[in-house]
């Protein structure tokens, strides 16, 4: 295990990433950062903006740029990331280098219970959603398998479940 005070999620959209990271943040007295805010409020835009105006490829650089910005300069931070942050190998060595990265993980099922009808995600836009999740999904799953030092399934569980969970393997508990 990664001697580190940073905590770093992983996982696809609607996997709670936000809320537990927030939960853990409060729990342990640490700052709470999330990479999607955080390029929000650097380029003044929200991320549908970004791909619509720019598109995807711009977007993931933006988020590898921010990484090499945090590198380093973190303590005691939850850092809650884009569900497409672990594509990029790089990121998947950066993110390791902050902290114990940990992969919430979902079903589909779980997913588009929790993300259907917020329009806040440009990649699930537009009709069938279940389609659109499961196909990503699974294209995505092992990365985010080898990418985690812990995976922590997260269906049927509340945020202070999960967060319990995560604080045990760090021993933070
Ligand atoms: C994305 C996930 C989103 C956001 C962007 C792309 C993805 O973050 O970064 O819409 O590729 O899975 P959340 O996982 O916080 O929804």
């Amino acid at each position: 295990m990664i001697l580190s005070n940073n905590i770093v999620l992983i996982g696809f959209m609607g996997s709670g990433k936000t809320s537990v990271g927030r939960f853990l943040s409060e729990r342990l007295a640490y700052s709470f950062k999330d990479t999607d805010q955080l390029i929000e409020a650097q380029q003044a835009m929200t991320i549908q903006k970004i791909f619509s105006i720019h598109g995807e490829e711009y977007f993931r650089n933006l988020e590898t740029e921010l990484l090499l910005s945090l590198k380093g300069s973190l303590d005691k931070v939850v850092l809650s990331t884009g569900g497409g942050m672990p594509i990029r190998d790089e990121n998947v060595k950066l993110l390791n280098m902050m902290g114990p990265v940990i992969y919430l993980q979902a079903s589909s099922n779980t997913i588009i219970s929790r993300v259907s009808g917020d329009g806040k995600r440009p990649l699930l836009e537009g009709d069938d959603l279940q389609v659109k999740v499961e196909k990503l999904l699974l294209s995505r799953q092992a990365i985010y398998e080898r990418s985690a030092s812990s995976i922590i399934n997260t269906d049927n569980k509340s945020i202070e479940e999960i967060g319990n969970e995560i604080l045990d393997y760090c021993k933070l508990g």
